[in-house]
């Protein structure tokens, strides 16, 4: 989802914004842009990927000297990934200041703006909402960038982050967020902007985050902070908790594989300190003050979207199985709007990888407002959703650069579980049971790399099927999810068509689809329902469909049923999902592979979608 970056200190911004730019390459974008500020405003930018940017800068007979830049990676929302709405965007060419801006999210009112300034002489020349932005700051500009910025902003819905500088103050960089991620690094005499942490941390550990409506103002030895209505603020500068090895590649060949094969270590991490099968108690001190709110919750609804919106599914039967809790799930996206009855006693949980999906975000914005406790369980420290919620639960996975949801999934399935037993050992569970629930959690890691370690022979599978346009993915109960999880996977990063569904629903119309050959993946550990999937997979196999099986461990009888299968070892079934998921994790990544798929950053998808 778009990625900024801009610099102002005493070294040349553009290796700095440029390397930026490659670290947040992972969010997914279009187009990119570069503008420098030293004697004259330099603007370069262009549709495709960085590589192509630094061509054009290469092509370019500009002085590339200046120690003040801003930088942008661009994903579409308003025109075409052409040249022309890539950004930085400047002012009006004819009367203009030699404004230059940046922009992550969308101006809602653009056309209303873009109207008056119309009416007022400005000529556009993009399609984009954030040219309509810049010209606003420009006809507001009267010779000090902050206040155009803050008296621009205070006319403008929507959502923002942006970077600004005009020519006529070569010492000044204003930056400012509202709904979309912003930080500013601090180094020694010089500040580096982004949209996150992996494109500071090279340069300094120290850093904040601007919150909603926040406006900076940074000279290479200062800084100040306000509001849009010019109220001084003090940041929170902290240490951020980065290692750069956690954003390389290493031995991998994509990020997704890295993140696939490191997840028994990431779970391991989730569970440090946590989970602790000898006191059978769990430890989860961002819960601690709200034990007693939990404990007495009437019902509870879990928010998420896509990968994380599977892992809610399964929340919600973990709650109801751990807590006895009554228990829903909701698209975040359709939360926000239906008008939610929220009473009193309710708690509603958002889950989230980025902390920064802006459907999420707006669905606990609204649960707040109904008077709802609000928990996240989310992956990126201090991000928004982590910062909104009343309290929550960091799933500690480490950083996720594959755009393709992995370890984060079976982080929040981890902590779901986690939170699920916090809750029902104030209930109703017993200190032996969620000491052997613990227990078994402990032993899910090790039970990961089993799974991972047969990489290859899913490889050999997913190669005979590579050539099939149409899958289906079935399963029951807390497999269903997964189902679900598996087709997203699948289609995400290979472009195979997928659909997932209860293995039930199949006979009520889908199954029309079954032709010969046709994959149908069907995740059937040993569970509770167990006879009924062999049953489903008969219907299909009588039909000719070629089925493979996620299986457990052991189960020997389930080859007479289908062609291929999966095994994972034998868990409870609340935990089965950790397990079962992987597989198709690999699948999807081997078939992305063969297909020669560009799996960390799929065509047209942003690793947080910061936009509705
Ligand atoms: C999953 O592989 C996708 N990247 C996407 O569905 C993702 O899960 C969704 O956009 C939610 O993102 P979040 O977890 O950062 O909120
Ligand atoms: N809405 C702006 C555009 O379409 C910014 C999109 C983004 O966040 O990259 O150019």
């Amino acid at each position: 989802m778009c990625g900024i970056v801009a610099y102002i200190g005493n070294k040349p911004a553009l290796p700095v914004l440029l390397e930026g730019l490659k670290r947040l390459e992972y969010r997914g974008y279009d187009s990119a842009g570069v503008a420098l500020l030293k004697d004259e405003l330099i603007l370069l930018k262009t549709a495709g990927r960085v590589r192509v940017l630094e061509e054009v800068i290469t092509a370019s007979k500009a002085p590339l000297d200046a120690t003040l830049g801003i930088a942008h990676t661009r994903w579409a929302t308003h025109g075409e990934p052409t040249d022309e709405n890539a950004h930085p965007h400047t002012d009006d060419q004819s009367k203009g200041h030699g404004i230059a801006l940046i922009h992550n999210g969308i101006i809602e009112n653009y056309r209303a703006l873009k109207t008056y300034l119309e009416e007022r002489g400005h000529v556009f020349t993009s399609d984009t909402d954030t040219e309509v932005l810049t010209h606003l700051i420009g006809e507001l500009y009267d010779g000090d960038l902050e206040s155009a910025v803050q008296a621009a902003l205070r006319e403008v819905t929507g959502a923002y982050a942006i970077a600004v500088i005009v020519k006529s103050e070569p010492d000044v960089l204003v930056v400012a967020r509202k709904g979309s991620p912003l930080m500013v690094g601090v180094g020694k005499d010089e500040y580096i902007v982004a949209s996150d942490s992996s494109a500071i941390v090279a340069h300094t550990t120290q850093a904040f985050t601007l919150d909603d409506y926040t406006v900076a103002r940074l000279t290479r030895d200062s800084f100040r902070t306000t509001t849009v209505d010019n109220v001084p603020i003090t940041p929170q500068v902290r240490e951020l908790e980065f290692d750069l090895e956690q954003i390389e590649l290493g031995k991998y060949e994509h990020f997704m594989q890295k993140e696939i094969h490191e997840q028994a270590q990431a779970l391991r991490m989730c569970l440090k300190g946590r989970a602790d099968s000898r006191e059978g108690q769990i430890v989860l001190g961002g819960l601690a003050d709200l034990a007693r709110t939990l404990v007495k919750a009437r019902r509870i609804i879990f928010v998420g979207q896509g990968t994380a919106f599977h892992a809610a599914m399964i929340g919600e039967y973990l709650m109801e199985d751990l807590a006895k809790i009554p228990s829903e799930v909701e698209f975040s996206s359709e939360f926000r709007y239906r008008n939610p009855i929220i009473e009193e006693g309710t708690v509603v949980i958002a889950i989230s990888q980025s902390g920064e999906t802006a459907d999420t975000l707006a669905a606990i914005q609204e649960a707040h407002a109904r008077g709802a406790t609000t928990l996240g369980i989310v992956n990126v420290v201090g991000s928004s959703l982590a910062r909104e919620t009343d309290a929550g639960v960091y799933l500690r996975v480490g950083p996720e650069i594959g755009v393709a949801s992995t370890k984060a999934f079976l982080g929040q399935l981890m902590t779901a579980t986690m939170i699920a037993a916090f809750i029902g050992r104030r209930r109703f569970l017993s200190n032996e049971y969620v000491s052997n629930l613990m227990e078994d959690l402990e032993a899910i890691p090790d039970h990961i790399q089993r799974v991972v370690d047969q990489s290859d022979h899913i490889r050999s599978v997913t190669e005979r099927y590579i050539s099939r346009e149409n899958w289906l993915f079935l399963g029951r109960g807390y497999n269903y999810p997964v189902a679900l999880e598996g087709a997203l996977k699948l289609k995400e990063i290979s472009y195979i068509h997928a659909e997932g569904m209860p293995a039930a629903e199949m006979k009520h119309g889908p199954i029309a689809l079954i032709d010969h050959g046709m994959p149908v993946v069907f995740v059937a550990p040993r569970d509770s329902q167990y006879d009924k999937v062999i049953s489903n997979i008969e219907e299909v196999r009588s039909r000719g469909g070629h089925v493979i099986a996620v299986a457990t461990e052991g189960d020997e009888s389930i080859r007479d049923h289908c062609e291929d299968v999966f095994y994972v070892p034998a868990v409870p079934e609340p935990l089965q999902p950790m397990l079962t998921s992987v597989p198709l994790q690999l699948l999807a990544y081997h078939a992305a592979v063969l297909r020669g798929k560009d799996v960390d950053k799929p065509r047209n998808l942003a690793k947080s979608v910061t936009v509705e």
